[in-house]
């Protein structure tokens, strides 16, 4: 059993495909956890992307998070976090395998419908910036 960590980006937040995506997740055998609706503040999003800080993307990345309300969700599962990762596709949509959720949903590199972890080490410390332990059954 594993846990991690998804974020609906504010691009399928606006486009209306929560349930859409959370679907997705239900569907494959991953369980949710906990899930709320937020809206990220600046220092949020510049802490949680805090390992992206010096990239090139890092201030767009910043801006587009924070351009509306996001969903984030703890899901629960056997390799929940490689299975998160395949059912979202590659991080570009355009190189994501049809059937992807980022082919699916997702229109450029920016605005990409989903976030997951990318490592069991990384979703807990994801998962531990967003919901205290007793939001996550
Ligand atoms: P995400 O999985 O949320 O992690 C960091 C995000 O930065 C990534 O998805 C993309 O939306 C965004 N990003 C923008 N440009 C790049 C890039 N060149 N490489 C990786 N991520 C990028």
């Amino acid at each position: 059993m594993e846990r991690t960590l998804s974020i609906i980006k504010p691009d399928a937040v606006a486009k209306g495909v929560i349930g859409k995506i959370l679907d997705r997740f239900e569907s494959n055998g991953l369980k949710i956890a906990a899930s709320k609706k937020l809206q990220l503040s600046r220092m949020d999003a510049e802490a949680f992307y805090a390992v992206h800080s010096e990239r090139p993307f890092f201030n767009d990345l910043v801006d587009f998070m924070i351009s509306g309300p996001v969903v984030v969700s703890v899901l629960e599962g056997e390799d929940a976090m490689s299975k998160n990762r395949k059912l979202m596709g590659a991080t570009n949509p355009k190189e994501a395998e049809a059937g992807t959720i980022r082919a699916d949903f997702a229109e450029n590199i920016d605005a990409n419908a989903v976030h997951g972890s990318d490592s069991v080490e990384n979703a807990a410390v994801e998962i531990a910036f967003f919901f205290s332990g007793r939001e996550i059954s």
